[in-house]
C-alpha cells in the first residue's frame, strides 16, 4: 500500500508539471547574492536556483511554502570560508526538488579538504541538509562536498532518487568523511537509484525507521552502514530494508556498529542481495564495540539486536581483510536469519562471538574454515 502511494505520488509530481519549463525570473534566484531569497520563498511556490553563486559563509537556506518544486539548473558555486553550518538547508513539506538536465551543484571541498574531515583541521561546512515530508528530491548531480554531503533530518516519507554524488578527487586531494547519504530522527526515507563516489559512509543511519535503500552504486568509501547507534537522543533503527546495492572498491561492505556502552534497538533490517567488490577491511561486520572510531577491547551488552536479515550477501574481500566479523556480547542478538553468504577473498583470520546459534551460522567457515586466529 504504501510503495503504491509512494509510486502514485512520484507519477503526479513527475506529470504535474513541464520539467524543461522554468520558473518566472522573479522566482528564479541567480547571480552572486541571496538578498532576494527570502522575497522568493514568500512570494513564489516555482522555485529555480540558477547559475547560482553562494557568498562565502553563507547558507542557502530554503525554506519554502508547503507544495513548491525547486529546480537547480546550470552551475551552484559556494565561496569559501571554514565555518560549520550547511551550504544549503532544503525544508519543507511537499516539496520537490529536481536537478534539471546538465546542471551542478559543486562543492568544490578540495578548498577545504586537509585529510582532517570532520576531526579536526579547517572548519568545514557540512553541504545539504533535507528536512522534508513528503517530498521528492529527483536528479540531484553533486560534487567534492567539504565533508558530509546530504543530512536527512527529521523527516518523514521523502524519496530521494537518480542522486549522483561525485566526490572521487577527495581520493587524491585529502577528501575525508565525505558520508554521501546520512539520516537521524527520521521516518520512511527511501533512497534508490543513486551512485556515490565518496570516502565514508554510502549510507548510515543513527535513527530512524522505515527506509529503504535499494538499486544504489556505492564506491570507494566506508559501505553501507546502520549505526553508529547509540548514544544519542534516539537510539532506536527499525524496519529497515537494504536491498540490491553494490559496494565497490571500500573499506567495509555492509556493516552495522552500536557504540560501546550505550544502550539501544537495532530490529528488524534486512540486508539483501549485496554485491561487495574489492573490500579492504570487512566484508560483513556486526560489531558492538565501537568507540571513537576504533575499538573499546569488547563488546558491550546494552543493545537488542534483533530479527535481522542477511541473504544473498556476495563479492570479494582483499586477502589483508577480513570476509566476515560479528563481534558482540553474549545474549545481545537474537532471531537472525542468515542465508547464502559467499564473501571470499579475506585471509585475515579473526574470532567471531555473539552469533545467535539458531542462526544457523559459521563464522569460521565464512573465514575459511581455520581455527587460527589473530
Ligand atoms: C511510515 O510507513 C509506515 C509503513 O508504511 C506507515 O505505517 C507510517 O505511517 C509511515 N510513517 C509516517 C511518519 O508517515
Ligand atoms: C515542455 O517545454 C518544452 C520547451 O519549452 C516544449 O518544447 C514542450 O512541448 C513542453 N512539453 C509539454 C508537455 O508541455
Ligand atoms: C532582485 O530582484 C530584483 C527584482 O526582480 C532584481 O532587479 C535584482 O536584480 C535582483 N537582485 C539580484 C541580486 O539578483
Ligand atoms: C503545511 O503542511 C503541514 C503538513 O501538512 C501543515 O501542518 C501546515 O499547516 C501547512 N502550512 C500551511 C501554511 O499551509
Ligand atoms: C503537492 O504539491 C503539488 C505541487 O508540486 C500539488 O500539485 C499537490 O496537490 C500537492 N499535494 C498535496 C497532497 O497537497
Ligand atoms: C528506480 O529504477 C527502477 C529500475 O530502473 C525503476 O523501476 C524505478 O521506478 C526507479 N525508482 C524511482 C523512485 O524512480
Ligand atoms: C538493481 O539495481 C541496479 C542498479 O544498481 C538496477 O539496474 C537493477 O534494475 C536493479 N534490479 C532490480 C531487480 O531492481
Ligand atoms: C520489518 O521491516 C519491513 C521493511 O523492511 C517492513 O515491511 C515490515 O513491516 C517490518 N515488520 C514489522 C513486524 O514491523
Ligand atoms: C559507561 O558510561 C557511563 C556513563 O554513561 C560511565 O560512567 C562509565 O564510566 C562508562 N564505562 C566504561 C567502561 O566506559
Ligand atoms: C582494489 O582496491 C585497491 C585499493 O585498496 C586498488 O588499488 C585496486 O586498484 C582495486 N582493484 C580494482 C580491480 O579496482
Ligand atoms: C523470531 O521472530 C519470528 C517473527 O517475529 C517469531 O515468530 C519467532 O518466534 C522468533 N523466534 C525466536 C527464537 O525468537
Ligand atoms: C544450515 O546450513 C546448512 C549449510 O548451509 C544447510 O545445509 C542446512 O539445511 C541449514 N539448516 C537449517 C536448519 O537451516
Amino acid at each position: 500500500m504504501r510503495s503504491f502511494l509512494l509510486r502514485l505520488s512520484i507519477i503526479l509530481l513527475t506529470q504535474s508539471y513541464n520539467l524543461s519549463e522554468s520558473a518566472t525570473s522573479e522566482c528564479t534566484l541567480t547571480g552572486n547574492s541571496l538578498e532576494n531569497l527570502t522575497s522568493i520563498l514568500t512570494t513564489c511556490q516555482e522555485i529555480s536556483i540558477a547559475n547560482l553563486q553562494v557568498p562565502a559563509g553563507e547558507t542557502l537556506a530554503l525554506y519554502a511554502q508547503n507544495d513548491s518544486i525547486i529546480t537547480f539548473e546550470g552551475c551552484i558555486t559556494f565561496g569559501y570560508k571554514e565555518m560549520t553550518n550547511f551550504l544549503v538547508i532544503i525544508h519543507g513539506n511537499n516539496i520537490t526538488v529536481i536537478g534539471a538536465p546538465g546542471h551542478l551543484i559543486d562543492g568544490d571541498g578540495a578548498r577545504w579538504w586537509d585529510t582532517f574531515g570532520s576531526n579536526g583541521g579547517r572548519k568545514k561546512p557540512r553541504f545539504i541538509q533535507f528536512q522534508l515530508k513528503n517530498s521528492l528530491v529527483k536528479g540531484l548531480n553533486v560534487k567534492n562536498s567539504p565533508q558530509h554531503c546530504f543530512s536527512i533530518f527529521e523527516s518523514e516519507n521523502v524519496i530521494l532518487t537518480d542522486i549522483t554524488f561525485d566526490c572521487l578527487d577527495g581520493d587524491t586531494q585529502g577528501g575525508h568523511n565525505t558520508d554521501a547519504f546520512g539520516t537521524g530522527y527520521s521516518k520512511n526515507v527511501t533512497i534508490t537509484n543513486s551512485t556515490v563516489y565518496n570516502q565514508d559512509d554510502c549510507f548510515g543511519i543513527n535513527s530512524g525507521s522505515g527506509h529503504v535503500f535499494t538499486n544504489n552504486f556505492c564506491y570507494g568509501g566506508h559501505g553501507i552502514s546502520i549505526g553508529s547507534v547509540g548514544g544519542r537522543e534516539n537510539n532506536v533503527v527499525e524496519n529497515i530494508l537494504i536491498k540490491n546495492n553494490t559496494v565497490v572498491n571500500s573499506e567495509n561492505g555492509i556493516r552495522i556498529k552500536t557504540n560501546y556502552n550505550t544502550t539501544g534497538i537495532v530490529r528488524n533490517i534486512t540486508f539483501e542481495d549485496i554485491t561487495i567488490e574489492n573490500i579492504t577491511t570487512y566484508g560483513f561486520l556486526v560489531r558492538g564495540d565501537y568507540r571513537n572510531g576504533g575499538s573499546a577491547g569488547k563488546p558491550s551488552p546494552g543493545f537488542e539486536l534483533s530479527h535481522l536479515t542477511f541473504r544473498n550477501i556476495h563479492g570479494t574481500v582483499q586477502s589483508g581483510g577480513t570476509n566476515v566479523y560479528i563481534f558482540l556480547a553474549d545474549g545481545v542478538a537474537s532471531n537472525w536469519t542468515v542465508e547464502n553468504i559467499k564473501i571470499v577473498g579475506g585471509q585475515r583470520r579473526v574470532r567471531c562471538s555473539g552469533i545467535p546459534s539458531d542462526s544457523n551460522f559459521s563464522c569460521e567457515e565464512q573465514n575459511g574454515g581455520t581455527k587460527q586466529y589473530l
